[in-house]
């Protein structure tokens, strides 16, 4: 009878190999920024087709021989009805919304067509990885099924190994952004439903032999630097290596039956800070497949009511972005106005942004780590999804994991959110806790936060009693004093009551404006009265003791199907410190001011 003792060691080696495990995800390559690639941008031929005609048959049942299957005339005769050389085409990345009237509210299926040639080299995998699209992506290439996706906002990839032709490849998506009540996000949300294949494309090729995930830490004593690789079509004897040659830190390891190989280096990397964002070269390489990162290191967490960034106590100077561009507006879709939205933030005096209400590009990501940016990075978990459907639960986990695969390596991500704005029922609850317990699976160096706007009280006096809070490590409120609720001017006498010992974010707080609008502090929509709402919304912000951060909603302006207030709104959201011109307002100089004194 095998005793008991054995038994608990088998138990804690199956749990830490399985939390070991559950950080690295084999769908998805880690670091495609800095892979050799082959872009699958530029135009794309489209065809719309919002009867999903080039789907279904007329019984509505699905099609052998659909669009994808991009059939010509052979003889004159043929009967073929739909031809994509001859269609419409849009560029990629980008939504489809703002590249034309046409398209400007469409939502339904758009079938997108890219035709490449293709040089094999020997003994590669070759990976398409699509960096997003919104919202449902069906992929065929060359006529057959690769797979799908559901989630406008994170990554995904197919292995078409053995699959490419030299010539006339066509690589073809039926993307479809028809809002569903059980997806995530569900049918309304305040921000446009942007549709299409909205970030870049890539072909990849690596070696058989390739390391396919990995993540690397600071231990939390930060004495070392830890992590763990997963290589894919591994032999026995191979060795993965890894130097950070500033450190002259240095390990070869050999990868188990699983291609699994962990390590831990007793190094002490200068940390990074919003100061000194220090990031460092980092080198792996197995076999032929070689590959460097730039990966800073700090810790992150919390103590009674105060976040620390590498044991010292941080207030969060923030401010929430939507990937809204500027000028063109539609999505983001260049360097340029990532630099742009980022600098923005800067010169506000932030050391933080809540990249809002889904996970952004990951270039995003790493150029505001980059600059020296925190970040809080969410999932569309957004107003009342379906909390009671197992499939719903899936959409929302399935982003979860891209989310944290994706950006597991970044220092400059410190927060994990799983929702916003969700109202309070117990479904919900099982729901959150769930994803929250996930995120915890997947990263235990992270904080994990929730934005809620379920404070009770009444004559001025509010109480954070939501019970998720007790499941998060940081409490995000969206309260809007002097906009939704209230008159501006009861704002600073506002209590704060916390009933959990926790930190406090401040994650949207604000009013509308139109720019250049002027007139008295009482008047919606003039600068004056944006600026007295953040007058007396920050003095009710510094009575809060428990409160370590504020991300005021929103850096700029930016397009949502619920603004119809022609004369001011125009379909934007008139919530921006700048408009989607970059003129900023009043309140831009008001937050400004502010965090100088932080
Ligand atoms: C909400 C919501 C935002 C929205 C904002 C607003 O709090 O979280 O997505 O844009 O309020 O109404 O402007």
């Amino acid at each position: 009878m095998l005793s008991s003792r054995f038994l608990l060691v088998v138990f804690l080696l199956m749990s830490y190999a399985e939390v070991l495990q559950a950080q690295l995800n084999e769908n998805l390559l880690q670091n495609i920024q800095n892979r050799e690639k082959i872009s699958l941008d530029g135009e794309w031929k489209i065809i719309v087709d919002p009867l999903e005609n080039g789907y279904y048959n007329h019984r509505y049942l699905p099609k052998e021989d659909g669009y994808f299957k991009n059939k010509k005339m052979e003889s004159p005769s043929d009967l073929i009805e739909y031809d994509f050389d001859s269609d419409a085409s849009l560029t990629v990345p980008g939504d489809w919304n703002t590249q034309g009237d046409k398209y400007y509210y469409y939502e339904g299926t758009i079938w997108y067509k890219k035709s490449f040639d293709y040089i094999a080299a020997p003994d590669q995998v070759s990976y398409i990885y699509f960096e997003a699209v919104n919202y449902e992506a069906k992929v065929y290439l060359n006529g057959e099924y690769l797979g799908e996706h559901k989630g406008g906002f994170t990554p995904f990839q197919f292995d078409v190994s053995g699959r490419l032709k030299e010539k006339d490849n066509f690589l073809i998506v039926k993307v479809d952004n028809k809002r569903l009540k059980d997806a995530i996000p569900t049918v309304n949300s305040d921000w446009w439903n942007y549709g299409g294949i909205t970030r870049s494309v890539h072909l990849i090729d690596v070696p058989k032999t390739h390391i396919k995930d990995y993540s690397i830490q600071l231990t939390a004593d930060k004495k070392a630097i830890e992590g763990e690789f997963l290589v894919q079509g591994h032999g026995t004897k191979d060795v993965i290596s890894l130097a950070i040659p500033e450190l002259k830190g240095k390990v070869k390891l050999k990868v188990d039956d699983q291609g699994r190989a962990s390590f831990k280096i007793d190094v002490s990397p200068d940390l990074w800070t919003p100061e000194n964002p220090k990031r460092y070269r980092i080198e792996l390489a197995i076999n032929n497949d070689k590959l460097i990162d730039s990966i800073g290191f700090r810790t992150i967490q919390t103590v009674g009511n105060d976040i620390l960034l590498n044991g010292k106590p941080v207030f969060l100077k923030g401010i929430s972005i939507h990937e809204e561009a500027p000028y063109k507006t539609g999505r983001v879709t260049s360097e340029e106005e990532i630099l742009t939205l980022l600098s923005w933030s800067k010169e506000l005096g932030c050391n933080f942004v809540r990249l809002a209400h889904y996970p952004h590009s990951e270039k995003m990501v790493r150029e505001a780590e980059r600059m020296g940016l925190m970040i809080w990075s969410e999932i569309p978990v957004y107003w009342t999804v379906s909390f009671d459907n197992p499939g719903t639960y899936v959409l929302a986990e399935n982003q979860l994991v891209e989310m944290i695969s994706r950006d597991k390596n970044r220092a400059g991500v410190i927060l994990w959110s799983v929702a916003n704005e969700t109202p309070l029922s117990e479904d919900r609850n099982v729901f959150l806790r769930k994803l929250i317990s996930k995120a915890r699976e997947m990263d235990s160096s992270r904080l994990i936060t929730a934005a809620l706007d379920t404070q009770s009280g009444s004559d001025g006096v509010k109480v954070i009693d939501d019970p998720l809070a007790e499941s998060v490590d940081v409490i995000g409120i969206n309260s809007y004093c002097g906009w939704y609720v209230d008159k501006p001017e009861m704002c600073s006498d506002y209590k704060w009551k916390n009933l959990y010992q926790k930190p406090m974010i401040m994650s949207e707080v604000g009013a509308g404006a139109l720019q250049g609008l002027h007139g008295d502090k009482d008047e919606r929509w003039t600068e004056e009265y944006q600026d007295y709402v953040f007058k007396t919304n920050l003095e009710m912000i510094d009575n809060i003791d428990f409160l370590r951060g504020v991300t005021p909603w929103i850096l700029m302006d930016f397009r949502s199907s619920r603004r119809h207030l022609k004369k001011i709104q125009k379909d934007f959201n008139r919530k921006g410190l700048i408009s989607e011109q970059g003129e900023k307002k009043k309140a831009f100089y008001t937050l400004q001011n502010y965090y100088k004194t932080k």
